[in-house]
């Protein structure tokens, strides 16, 4: 079956959508993106999905009506026969933009595609990640490192950076040497008996599966804090992962090379894994 998307209040044919050159989001990387998961047609969180998109194009002066993505997301899965599906919206500041002047009103150009998701191989799980620490600094000021914009170049390079070194995923730190969180990741260390993930000051994307497992954790009488802390701390862990929509929870098994507490995915992880898995798949 051929693909549609849903281009500015339009279904059509993947292969017959166009954006114009002048796209913001082409020429400048000024945009944002959501990726989410659907399972059993309905979309995990989706609500939040769309307050963080909301939140972050009025950071970005992006006048952005997100009334009509709910039922335009869920019109891209049922035409597109999907399930089990991965959703991306894309908003750019639209065509009529110009870098040297400030305009508002300006039509933002949006996109959403749908398609099937593929779930990594339950052996990754199984086995864990490993990560290194990326060479590349976050800035915890900016914009860039709190919001998901489609100027994705540090988080790919660093992804790019893991893969070249043989491991899973880069870990940023920002200019005061904090942990930040992984290339496409959030990062959750337990530290003792505390689940402990870095605090969104320290420039990271508030990401919606990093939410729910803060809820999860305080459900589940885990004890939980958003802190700063500096690399050394995720060697030191008993335990640690990352999160993902897409990926949800996977076990950080290694560091540069040296075992995460010991090296095999631990009993929290793990627990926390299962009790998310559950709240996807029972999420109505
Ligand atoms: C840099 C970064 N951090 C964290 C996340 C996780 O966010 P979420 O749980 O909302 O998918 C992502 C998702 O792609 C990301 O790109």
């Amino acid at each position: 079956m051929s693909e549609t998307v849903y281009l500015n209040g339009a279904f059509i044919p993947a292969v017959d959508a166009r954006i114009h050159v002048s796209d913001a989001g082409f020429l400048y990387g000024y945009g944002l993106f959501e990726t989410m998961r659907a399972n059993e047609g309905s979309i995990f969180r989706l609500d939040r999905h769309l307050e963080r998109l909301a939140g972050s194009a009025g950071a970005l002066g992006i006048e952005l009506d997100t009334g009509q993505l709910s039922p335009a997301v869920m019109e891209t899965i049922r035409i597109n026969d999907l399930n089990s599906a991965r959703i991306r919206i894309t908003v750019t500041a639209g065509t009529d933009f110009s870098p040297e002047q400030y305009r508002s009103g300006q039509q933002a150009n949006i996109l959403i595609t749908a398609r099937q998701y593929e779930p990594l191989p339950p052996e990754i799980y199984r086995r864990g990640y490993s990560a290194i620490i990326s060479s590349m600094v976050r800035c915890s000021r900016s914009p860039a490192s709190t919001l998901k914009t489609t100027s994705y170049l540090q988080n790919l390079l660093a992804k790019r950076e893991a893969l070249l070194s043989g491991v899973d995923e880069a870990i940023f730190l920002n200019e005061e040497d904090n942990v930040c969180e992984g290339s496409i990741t959030n990062l959750f260390i337990l530290s003792g008996n505390t689940l402990i993930t870095p605090a969104v000051s320290c420039g990271i994307l508030a990401g919606i599966t990093r939410e729910a497992v803060l809820e999860l954790a305080g459900k589940l009488g885990i004890a939980a804090l958003e802190a700063q802390f500096p690399a050394g701390e995720i060697s030191e862990a008993g335990e640690a992962f990352l999160t993902n929509s897409v990926i949800g929870l996977m076990p950080l098994v290694s560091l540069g090379g040296k075992p995460v507490g010991n090296g095999k995915p631990g009993k929290i992880t793990t627990r926390l894994a299962s009790a998310y898995n559950s709240m996807v798949t029972n999420y109505a």
